[in-house]
């Protein structure tokens, strides 16, 4: 279960003698089994929510309770997916996806099952010795979200994860990931009634994209900034299946994002 909840929080970092608000006062409940996209400028504090969220950083003000406990640094079942994939150079695939459960201590065998799963899920067993370098950006992205997943998270944040992949591999990969919170919510969903057990999953992802936070959330959280906050909650209903990109209520979804985004920008700047 990860149900998640921030309150009045804000980050402060001191820098050069300076003190940087980077987000103040951002109220925000995440159910669990939430799809959360949150979409801003540059600069906004993004990231920053991100690394808060994840235990990484502690909130110079507020309070962040996930289960109704207060988060105080990095939680087991928290995963965190960067930009740059995180992989070891040295390491296959399958050792790279195997990292997070080598570091726990699981047992041999229960890694060698858990991973061929997880591996053959995201299409990457037949790579499983190979090492990053002889893989596409896309692959290696794969194998990160692959690590991850392999820790059974309950709440999987992911910070501009598939920013530097080509159109269609950045698709296929938002369809992979889309999918697994399907099945893993549907699964929990089942679990009450004495089914898998497969917890609920809680996605948090942020993204420079309109599209992609319009297709991966089932709430937007619009950001701006000076200082970053979310200015605007968005509820998407459609979202859920992959051939809502091709309907018109995304189109106006992100026609309406958009818009949104824009009028922050003037708001920070001032213009009428
Ligand atoms: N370690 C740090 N020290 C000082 N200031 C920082 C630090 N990290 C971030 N900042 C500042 O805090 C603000 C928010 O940064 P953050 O990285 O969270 O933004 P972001 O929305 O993720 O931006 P982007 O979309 O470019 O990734 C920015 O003004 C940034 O310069
Ligand atoms: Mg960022």
């Amino acid at each position: 279960m990860s149900e998640v909840e921030l309150r009045e929080v804000g980050v402060d970092y001191k820098s050069l003698g300076r003190t940087v608000t980077a987000i103040d006062g951002i109220d925000l409940k995440i159910p669990d089994g939430d799809a959360l996209s949150i979409i801003g400028p540059s600069g906004c504090g993004k990231s920053t929510l991100l690394y808060a969220l994840s235990g990484l950083i502690r909130p110079t003000r507020g309070s962040i309770k996930i289960n109704g406990g207060e988060l105080s640094g990095q939680r087991r079942e928290t995963a965190l997916i960067l930009q740059d994939y995180g992989l070891f150079p040295w390491n296959t695939v399958f050792d790279n996806a195997a990292l997070g459960l080598r570091v726990r201590h699981v047992h041999k065998d229960e890694i060698n099952a858990e991973v061929e799963k997880i591996l053959r899920r995201l299409g990457l067993w037949d790579m499983r010795d190979r090492y990053p370098a002889q893989l596409s950006g896309g692959q290696r992205q794969r194998v990160a979200i692959a690590r991850s997943l392999a820790l059974n998270p309950d709440l999987l944040l992911m910070d501009e994860p598939f920013s530097s992949l080509d159109a269609l591999t950045r698709e296929e990969l938002q369809n992979t990931v889309l999918e697994i919170w399907r099945e893993r919510n549907l699964n929990g969903k089942n679990s009450s009634n004495g089914g898998s057990g497969v917890e609920p999953l809680t996605i948090v992802l942020v993204t420079h994209s309109i599209e992609e936070a319009a297709f991966l959330g089932k709430r937007i959280a619009v950001m701006g900034m000076d200082p970053g906050r979310v200015i605007k909650m968005v509820g998407n209903n459609g979202m859920g299946e992959v051939e809502y990109r091709n309907t018109s209520a995304f189109y106006n979804r992100c026609a309406g994002l958009r818009g949104i985004l824009k009028d922050g920008a003037k708001e920070v700047v001032g213009v009428e």
